[in-house]
């Protein structure tokens, strides 16, 4: 089921998501529709408070990046109630994207060496050191859970330059090419 994605300006973006239980009902179907909505949107990652559920729950998939960015060849992973800690490394300035902020990208500065650890699908446990494009994007998913957006790590007066487009994009006046659920108006 392909479901609409809640866009900024809605509350449940910034809320601090929950850990994921094993056998939590519904988790394999959810899992497919958060791929079935990222796919169809053309995102590269989908955190669960972008389809309106605080839960510790991301699904990725790197692939398309991976004719710029190696690392993230063929890379599709389920995180459930991932932990990131940051290795080493200047940080690097690159362009993201969020389908939770429609026609927007602004360069971000990360580190782009961490230690993921996660759950998968079936609950198993991992540890992998990740780099590149591809830690950027587990970044990015991971600071969903947090209730965090990556406008929040970029400079005030860069923020105040996109204002109009955000300010649009709460007030539902922005152009989006996917199902998009908008913030709640303001009484
Ligand atoms: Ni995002």
């Amino acid at each position: 089921m392909n479901l609409p994605i809640y866009l900024y300006g809605h509350p449940v973006l910034r809320k601090i998501s929950e850990p994921l239980e094993a056998g939590t009902e519904g988790l394999t179907g959810l899992i497919a529709d958060m791929y079935e909505t990222m796919y169809r949107s053309e995102g590269v990652g989908l955190a669960a408070p972008q389809i309106g559920r605080n839960i510790r729950l991301v699904v990725i998939d790197a692939s398309p990046m991976g004719d710029s960015f190696p690392e993230c060849e063929g890379r599709k992973m389920t995180l459930i109630n991932p932990e990131i800690e940051i290795l080493d490394g200047d940080p690097v300035s690159r362009a993201e994207g969020c389908l939770s902020l429609p026609g927007l990208s602004e360069n971000v500065n990360r580190t782009e060496y961490i230690r993921l650890t996660w759950l998968d699908e079936e609950f198993k446990l991992h540890t992998e050191e990740i780099s590149g494009f591809l830690a950027r994007i587990v970044q990015h998913e991971c600071d969903h859970l947090e209730g965090m957006m990556y406008i929040d790590h970029i400079s005030p007066i860069r923020k105040q330059l996109i204002r109009a487009k955000l300010s649009a994009i709460v007030s539902g006046r922005t152009r989006c090419d996917y199902p998009a659920k908008y913030a709640p108006r303001k009484k």
